[in-house]
């Protein structure tokens, strides 16, 4: 089975997705922030901090998994996309390990549908064109590997990074 119609993009508000994970672009110390941070927070109730609070922080390009709490998902995987520094700092490998790492952890969960948000493309100042790129190759690649998940959602928040994928997706439908 390809990946093609395992992927969906979608406008709006990762905490409304009723997905088994939704993955959160967190910081290293998983101790929560502002944007998709801050909200995922917000929405999940204030169990989500005493539960990432036990994990120690997470390094950049890795993931690690907490329930959801309040809420709709039954998981949130944690990752931390790079700090776009200029594009020589390994930021492209850090964030496609971002993605990779968070399937692996929803794989080694039993996670079947999964909605990511545009990792990086916010405070963390990433090209937003080239971060989609990146997306839409790692979950690709690791789709065409792994049938046990079933449906990757992109998430777009703004209409720049939703205009940006639908592009993309439609471009690479047969590949
Ligand atoms: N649903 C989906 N996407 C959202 C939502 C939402 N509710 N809110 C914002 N976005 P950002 P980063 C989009 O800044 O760049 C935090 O403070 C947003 O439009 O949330 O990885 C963390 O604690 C953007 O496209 O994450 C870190 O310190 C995308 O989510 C830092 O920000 C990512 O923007 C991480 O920065």
């Amino acid at each position: 089975m390809n990946s093609t119609n395992r992927i969906e993009l979608i406008k709006g508000d990762i905490t409304r997705m009723k997905v088994d994970a939704i993955v959160n672009a967190a910081n290293n110390s998983l101790l929560g922030g502002g944007g998709v941070d801050g909200a995922i927070h917000r929405a999940a109730g204030p169990e989500l901090l005493q539960a990432t609070s036990k994990l120690h922080g997470c390094a950049t390009g890795d993931a690690k998994i907490t329930p959801g709490f309040k809420l709709p998902a039954k998981f949130v995987i944690h990752t931390v996309g790079p700090v776009w520094r200029g594009g020589n700092h390994h930021e492209k490998e850090l964030l496609a390990s971002a993605y990779r790492r968070s399937l692996e952890v929803a794989l080694e969960n039993g996670v079947k549908t999964i909605a990511f948000p545009n990792i990086s493309t916010g405070v963390y100042g990433f090209p937003k064109k080239l971060a989609a790129e990146i997306a839409v190759k790692e979950v690709k690649d690791f789709l065409n590997q792994n049938p046990e998940i079933e449906k990757v959602y992109f998430v777009s928040f703004g209409d720049e990074n939703y205009t940006i994928y639908r592009d993309l997706l439609s471009k690479t439908e047969n590949t």
